[in-house]
């Protein structure tokens, strides 16, 4: 091949230097501006200790018996601690947080001074906004008056109580020591804390018939409360659940049935006016969102603090601490973090990441997503989208994907189309 032939003429010059890409004709003040804006984050705080360990849970959580509250002290200091060196080793205090999560496990099982102690700690390490959002769950049964009441002293403005269902056969199956009555009774002393109460219930569990779930939605309606979650109650291979119908001695819902359930719910929400913001939580009127997930699933800062916690830091990637509690505690009190694993995203999964997420928002921003990726996934998934919008899953505009019911009753399944076709481009 004669090379010589085939190169194309350049005209000899000095000029075209490349200092930098892009040139700086294209940068803007407002970028600056932007950068210099302190990032907002939230964050999470595990608490991993149950009273029981129910049959369908897949937590890691520690079942803890009278004897081993000192177990608890011991947790909280580890906690704390972890705190100081991780807001030093990743500049938490730059960020501001606007969002504090408890989850477990039952953070309801901590005492006062607890949860003053560790409130004093997210104070000293990190910069909390005046007007944080402050979630706490709760299982019914722990939550006493006096509980409340500490609660309420503390501001948390936001109880997320794990009801699951509302008839007490379904309840004793599933291994907890809530009833009907006891369930209402916390959530009356949630709501007189002046927090807006969310409740958890799962549709799908052993023993559920369409009446009883029918009458479990009624109860929820019932209570007026602000905001109402049902997850789809799913099997995972470490719990009694599982073992029971390995061994043919527990019977679940079908899918399809579970999918009725789901369906049921949807239609008594709508009727009642309780809208969804995410495709699991329907709330008064679409109002009372939650910040925490809504920043998590739009891609923002969170860090997950305690065993088995995990977050994700846009500078950094995802982060894992172990959940190995004896490791957890030794890590921290030998001042190192526990983190165990991570991962680093590639510019790819960061667009993937963020369909499988915000599609669960009900709603995904087409522009807001081009900003971030440079990318226009109405182009990059276009038949994709044709066809999820012909078999009634979503609704598409210009700015925006929006879920139908029948999408939200699918769960994550629109996110998961998506992903696959951004999958298939690399
Ligand atoms: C950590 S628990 C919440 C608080 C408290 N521990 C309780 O159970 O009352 C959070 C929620 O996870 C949900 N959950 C637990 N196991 C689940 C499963 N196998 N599938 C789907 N959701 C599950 C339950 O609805 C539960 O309320
Ligand atoms: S559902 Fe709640 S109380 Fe039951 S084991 Fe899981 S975290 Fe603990």
């Amino acid at each position: 091949m004669n090379i010589k032939a085939e190169e194309s003429y350049v005209e000899p010059s000095r000029k075209g230097f490349v200092t930098n890409y892009p040139s700086f004709q294209y940068w803007k003040k407002s970028a600056v501006e932007e950068m210099l804006t302190e990032k907002p984050i939230s964050v999470y705080v595990h608490i991993p200790f149950c009273i029981q360990r129910c049959a369908y849970c897949y937590y890691r959580t520690i079942t803890l018996k009278g004897s081993e509250r000192p177990e608890i002290d011991r947790y909280v200091d580890a906690v704390c601690r972890e705190i100081e060196i991780a807001a030093k080793r990743f500049h938490l205090k730059d960020k501001h947080v606007v969002s504090i999560y408890f989850g477990g496990g039952t953070p309801t099982l901590l005492k006062e001074g607890h949860l003053s102690k560790i409130i004093e700690c997210l104070h000293e390490n990190l910069s909390i906004d005046d007007e944080h959002e402050f979630t706490v769950e709760a299982e019914p049964v722990t939550l006493t008056e006096k509980k409340a009441d500490i609660l309420k002293k503390f501001d948390v403005n936001r109880i997320s109580l794990g009801i699951q269902s509302f008839c007490d056969e379904v309840v004793k199956l599933s291994g907890r020591k809530d009833t009907e009555k006891k369930a209402l009774k916390a959530i009356e002393m949630a709501k007189a804390t002046g927090a807006v109460v969310n409740i958890d219930l799962l549709s799908g569990l052993a023993g559920d018939t369409q009446e009883t779930w029918a009458d479990t939605i009624k109860r929820a309606l019932s209570t007026n409360i602000e905001s109402i979650t049902v997850y789809k109650m799913e099997l995972y291979a470490n719990t009694a659940y599982s073992a029971g119908v390995r061994k043919k001695t527990l019977e679940l819902p079908s899918d399809a049935q579970e999918i009725e359930f789901m369906r049921y719910a949807i239609e008594q929400f709508e009727q009642a006016q309780y809208f969804p913001w995410s495709s699991f939580t329907f709330t008064k009127m679409g109002h009372y969102v939650h910040t925490y997930p809504i920043n998590m699933f739009r891609g923002n800062d969170y860090y997950g603090f305690g065993a088995s916690a995990f977050g994700f830091l846009g500078d950094y990637g995802l982060l894992q601490n172990t959940n190995d509690l004896e490791r957890y505690v030794a890590a921290v009190e030998a001042n190192e973090l526990p983190l165990s694993r991570g991962y680093q995203l590639t510019s790819l999964e960061r667009m993937i990441r963020n369909v499988a997420l915000e599609m669960k928002l009900v709603r995904l921003d087409l522009k807001e997503f081009q900003r971030k990726h440079g990318f226009k996934l109405d182009s990059l998934c276009a038949s994709t989208i044709k066809q999820l919008e012909l078999e009634g899953f979503i609704s598409t505009s210009e700015k925006e994907i929006e879920l139908t019911s029948k999408g939200i009753l699918y769960g994550d399944y629109v996110g998961k189309r998506l992903t696959r076709c951004l999958m298939e481009m690399s």
